[in-house]
């Protein structure tokens, strides 16, 4: 563990260096003008591989984007470590609020910003360097495999298939994955808990053609009025979701486990603050840490239709359109969440309107228990590397892959995650802290050494 540390102190610049480069290359899964360069990170990341002393490195092709593979095999009687990651990032508009250019990283005040220097290249990128320095100092002591794929911010489709095809390539005792987020710098914690996800997409048409607003309004069923009532009552007045069994299975937490949540250090007054507002807003009868994350939501991600250009353009459109996300809690299935969505969301149409509905992807939530092996591990390293003792935490967002991996692969993930809620992930500015990224290089060595003590 000295020797690792060491080599990592001697060469803290080139890893960083090693990290711009990886930021440059445009790797948006979502919009096919940048599959090339999708490919590229995909290839820049395999050399890395090798270069830091991975077997078997290869890109294993899917249908969609390529898998990057590769293993370190060191004592058949040692645990295996499986790294997950990604290195495909979200598109980067709006493009004129970024105070300098998504893919042309810069580093201000000790923080990178670049479009996926938290979300996940630089988490991912922790991981390569973590094991060259294990490696290089003799002090490996696990079994290593890294996949890394490209289409987790477009749903894994890809690597679901890949992952149910190649159970024996696969074979680990964990999965670690760095791709949440601490409390802060001063207080680390671990991701106990995913969402799931069911995301769809909505049109309501009215009449045949968009038509003059004045000569026809008020006649006319008008497709953006009726979506938006549609959309204002799947919420009642507390905040509940109004879709007929939505919340049937919901697991909710015990008294105890909610009185432990609520000892999770979260300051309101500077939530509000970072994001601008006011006050919070959500369901009922639950804190702002509940509400994001041990309970379900609704959200509308986009809304368009009729006419958004410049000036004004008196028309009533024949068209409306919404994408929205359901996030999903322990014990609530996509698939019967996508179902009853379609049959509410037909049910509420009034008549003079034609709805469609089109489920986009979809995963399950995911709980790893504080009583594993891996959790432990993680917590010690943590412990070891912060100084303090971490706190488990439920996060909100969702990997849907992760659940996949329980249910095909019956291996356990540990999200062992550096970013900060902070870090505007998805959203222009997107950074990450160099204390973050040295953190993460130096913690995960101690998950190893731990993780393979634990394992005895
Ligand atoms: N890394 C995020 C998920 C995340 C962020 C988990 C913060 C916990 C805390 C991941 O890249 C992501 O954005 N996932 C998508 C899911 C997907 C199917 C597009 C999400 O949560 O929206
Ligand atoms: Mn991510
Ligand atoms: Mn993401």
């Amino acid at each position: 563990m000295k020797n690792t540390q060491a080599f990592i102190s001697a060469n803290q610049d080139r890893f960083l260096a090693e990290l711009l480069d990886f930021l440059r290359i445009p790797s948006i899964s979502a919009d096919p003008a940048y599959a090339g360069s999708v490919r590229n990170a995909a290839e820049w990341l395999a050399a890395k591989l090798t270069e830091a002393g991975l077997d078997q490195v290869r890109l294993e092709e899917t249908a969609g984007f390529p898998i990057v593979y590769g293993e370190k095999m060191v004592d058949p009687s040692a645990p295996t470590i499986l790294v997950y990651g990604h290195y495909d990032v979200q598109p980067a508009d709006p493009l004129e609020l970024w105070e300098s250019p998504p893919f042309e990283p810069v580093i201000k005040n000790e923080v990178i910003y670049a479009r996926g220097s938290c979300d996940d290249k630089g988490q991912v990128f922790m991981h390569v360097k973590a094991f060259e320095a294990m490696l290089a100092s003799g002090e490996l002591t696990c079994n290593v495999k890294f996949m890394i794929e490209g289409e987790e911010e477009v749903g894994s489709d890809h690597l679901g298939i890949f992952v149910e095809a190649n159970k024996e390539l696969l074979k680990a005792d964990v999965i670690l994955i760095s791709d949440t987020a601490i409390i802060a710098n001063d207080i680390p914690s671990i991701d106990v808990g995913l969402r799931g996800l069911s995301y769809m997409e909505v049109s309501v048409q009215g009449p045949n053609r968009d038509l003059h607003s004045g000569v026809y309004g008020g006649a006319v069923a008008n497709p953006i009025n009726i979506l938006c009532q549609m959309i204002a009552s799947m919420h009642d007045e507390f905040n509940h979701i109004t879709i007929p069994g939505f919340y049937d299975g919901v697991l909710e937490l015990s008294a105890s486990d909610r009185a432990a949540m609520a000892q999770t250090p979260f300051d309101l007054d500077a939530y509000q603050k970072d994001l601008g507002i006011q006050s919070v807003h959500g369901e009922k009868g639950y804190s702002t840490i509940e509400r994001a994350s041990i309970r379900p939501t609704l959200d509308v991600n986009g809304i368009w239709g009729g006419y958004t250009g410049e000036g004004a353009k008196t028309v009533l459109p024949s068209m409306a359109y919404a994408k929205i996300s359901m996030r999903l809690v322990p014990n609530q299935s996509s698939e019967t969440i996508t179902q009853l969505f379609t049959d509410h969301f037909k049910s509420i149409a009034p008549k003079g309107v034609t709805v469609t509905v089109k489920p986009h992807h979809g995963g399950e939530a995911y709980i790893m228990p504080t009583d594993s092996i891996a959790y432990q591990a993680a917590s010690e390293a943590l412990a070891e590397t912060f100084g303090k003792e971490p706190v488990p935490t439920r996060g909100g967002g969702s990997i849907p892959i992760v659940a996949l991996f329980e249910k095909e692969l019956g291996i356990k993930s540990i999200l062992m995650g550096f970013g900060l809620d902070s870090d505007a992930i998805h959203s222009p500015n997107e950074h990450y802290g160099l204390f973050n990224f040295y953190k993460g290089i130096e913690t995960i060595p101690h998950f190893f050494a731990n993780f393979h003590r634990l394992s005895q």
